[in-house]
């Protein structure tokens, strides 16, 4: 129960990374709010959690969308009465074309999501734990963010960004009592990754072969990194960025 008695925010908490996230946050005692872009989504989670006795709303939420970043932390506040952590999850646009093949277009909507979604979650979800003078903040980043991603120019600089707010918004809130800082998972079996995976034969056993462990990520392998990068047992962990990837970032061949 590391969260017990506390209240959590997840954004794209409709499906994998952010259903399981808000599952374990349920599970280690804390109350939940539920954003998505898809209501139903949030809702099925909140169902999920109801039924094992846990307490929590569905928000829907784009968190593209300053007004709508505002209403959710307004709502989560309102029905819970605080802010304790939040797991900005929600993330999109990704796609796969060489640089010179990005339009405009492709590039600002997965930037509006992915990076300016976090900024947004970040600029609200801030003051709100400044009321009690405490918080602690999960974003979800991506090994991509770190050590790029060939035919991911958009989605890798998003992520890389991510990292770089996660550590600036954790050098201006330490002071302030609030932790900050990201996950980056590595291959994680979510329902969409799932669905690629049915389209390109062979794309799943590759995808797990690059990770030292010979296997893809389970969502609840994260959500147990999150959680304890909220709880009270990483009160001197922030600014930091987590590889949670099966060593990905190991070499798992002999020369
Ligand atoms: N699955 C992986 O292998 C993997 C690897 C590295 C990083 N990640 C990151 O983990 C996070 C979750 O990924 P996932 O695989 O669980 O994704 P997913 O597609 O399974 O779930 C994403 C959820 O976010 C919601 N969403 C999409 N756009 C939104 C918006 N604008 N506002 C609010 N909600 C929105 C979707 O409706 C969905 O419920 C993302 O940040 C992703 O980049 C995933």
């Amino acid at each position: 129960m590391l969260l017990q008695g506390k209240v959590g925010l997840v954004t794209g908490g409709g499906d994998g990374i952010g259903r399981a996230t808000a599952l374990t946050f349920a599970n280690d005692g804390a109350k939940v709010a539920v954003a998505d872009i898809r209501l139903d989504a949030a809702e099925e989670t909140v169902a999920i959690i109801r039924d094992v006795g846990g307490e929590a709303i569905a928000i829907e939420a784009d968190v593209s969308e300053e007004s709508a970043v505002k209403s959710m932390v307004e709502a989560t506040v309102a029905h819970f009465g605080r802010l304790d952590c939040a797991c900005n999850n929600a993330a999109g646009g990704g796609g796969f074309r060489a640089i010179p093949e990005v339009e405009e277009e492709h590039w600002d909507h997965c930037h509006n999501i992915t990076l300016k979604g976090v900024w947004l979650c970040l600029k609200y979800e801030i003051p709100a734990m400044l009321e009690t003078g405490a918080g602690a903040i999960v974003n979800i980043a991506s090994l991509s963010g770190v050590r790029g991603e060939a035919l991911q120019s958009p989605y890798s600089a998003a992520k890389g960004g991510v990292i770089a707010l996660t550590r600036t918004a954790a050098a201006e809130n330490a002071q302030q009592g609030i932790r900050v800082n990201a996950v980056n998972p590595g291959g994680i079996l979510t329902n969409a990754l799932a669905n690629y995976f049915e389209k390109v034969p062979g794309a799943k056993e590759h995808t797990a072969g690059v990770h030292a462990m010979r296997r893809l990520g389970k969502p609840e392998e994260i959500a147990d990194a999150v959680a304890y990068l909220c709880s009270d047992r990483a009160s001197f962990i922030t600014g930091h960025s987590l590889n949670v990837d099966g060593g990905v970032m190991v070499n798992p061949h002999t020369l």
